[in-house]
């Protein structure tokens, strides 16, 4: 099978398209670099000795992704992971996020059913769902388009959309895969999670603390309903989510189909950061702050749709996902810059 991977230079990207190539799939890459860099590309290369083809361009422009077509077809599945993603900016920038997650989709249908792709599968977020009784969160579960951000609320509005399209399309398989919180990287720590500016996010946060070009790691809040205060997370690693990719399009259901791609096993913040001082062998400076506005107590998700039918587990454990993180970030200590 040939892949278009929108945004697939990305940190999730990189990683679904190692495990597309490792499984015998091609990919072509269309990325914007406005969250990553070119590097990534020669990375995936580099780790599985196949090509990965690199298109620099705005997914959201229909002619960009139907010159992908053109140079790189015949082409019978989108993966479409090119989206901002940062819940507090978007609560700045509520147009860009609207148009940007929207728009991308938008394009990416329209050309990839003109040209006659068989499956789409669509990045989503298990910030979708709205009612925390529901916990733990199956496919079934509440979710809103009227959620607290426009990142999460863009991500609902997309599978909307989405459903609608199958609906009108039998013969193209819809997919819509939403990921708790992905972590780690690929053994190799060749790619791993690289977020431009102060990472919004914990995990990549506390690895530069760990490396040392961030002081010390904030603790959001340590009054939370928890067992130890901090909140709890479902946090999967991005190798068990990249083949969790494969299996979503080796094993396509016709129509619309939804799956939760998380481990089922809340972490809590200082769980994640006792797991990282082990795999660094020392302790990481760490304060405790203030709740951040908008986080939720718990949320993690029951996965068990996806292993029934698509035969997938996310088996790595917290502690490979800090090993992995920690092995990326101390070879690459800039990141993809460290280049
Ligand atoms: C995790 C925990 C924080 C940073 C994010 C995205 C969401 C989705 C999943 C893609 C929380 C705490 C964090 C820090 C901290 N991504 N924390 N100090 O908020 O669950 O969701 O990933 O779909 O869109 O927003 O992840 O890593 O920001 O927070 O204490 O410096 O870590 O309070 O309990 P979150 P996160």
């Amino acid at each position: 099978m040939r892949v278009l991977l929108a945004g697939g230079a990305g940190y999730v990207g990189a990683h679904t398209a190692v495990a597309l190539l490792d499984a015998g799939h091609e990919v072509v890459l269309l990325d914007d670099l406005s969250n990553t860099s070119s590097i990534a590309a020669e990375r995936i290369a580099q780790i599985t000795g196949k090509p990965a083809p690199l298109v620099v361009g705005d997914a959201s422009d229909d002619s960009v992704v139907a010159g992908v077509f053109d140079e790189h077809g015949p082409i019978d599945a989108i993966v479409h992971l090119a989206a901002f993603k940062a819940v507090g900016e978007s609560m700045q920038q509520p147009l860009e996020y609207y148009s940007n997650n929207l728009d991308t989709t938008f394009a990416l249908v329209r050309v990839g059913v003109a040209r006659g792709i068989r499956s789409f599968v669509f990045s989503s977020t298990g910030t979708v769902y709205a009612d925390p009784a529901d916990l733990p969160f199956t496919e079934d579960s509440t979710t809103s388009v009227d959620l607290s951000n426009p990142y999460s609320k863009s991500k609902r509005m997309n599978e909307v959309v989405l459903e609608d399209v199958a609906r009108v399309h039998p013969d193209l398989n819809v997919t819509v895969l939403r990921y708790f919180n992905p972590v780690g990287a690929h053994e190799s720590g060749l790619i791993g999670e690289d977020p431009s500016g102060i990472p919004n996010n914990l995990m990549p946060f506390v690895q530069r603390v760990a490396v040392g070009t961030l002081e010390r790691i904030g603790i959001f809040g340590a009054d939370y309903d928890t067992p130890d205060g901090t909140g709890l997370r479902d946090y999967i690693h991005v190798v068990d989510l990249a083949l969790g990719h494969v299996a979503a399009l080796e094993k396509a259901q016709p129509g619309f189909t939804v799956y939760n791609l998380g481990t089922g096993r809340p972490v809590s913040v200082l769980e994640l950061i006792a797991a990282f001082e082990r795999a660094v062998g020392r302790e990481l400076p760490q304060t405790i702050l203030g709740r951040r506005p908008g986080d939720v107590d718990a949320t993690y998700c029951d996965p068990s749709k996806a292993a029934r039918e698509l035969d997938w587990v996310g088996t790595r454990t917290i502690d490979d996902a800090t090993r992995d993180a920690w092995n990326w970030q101390s070879r690459n200590p800039q990141g993809f810059a460290t280049a």
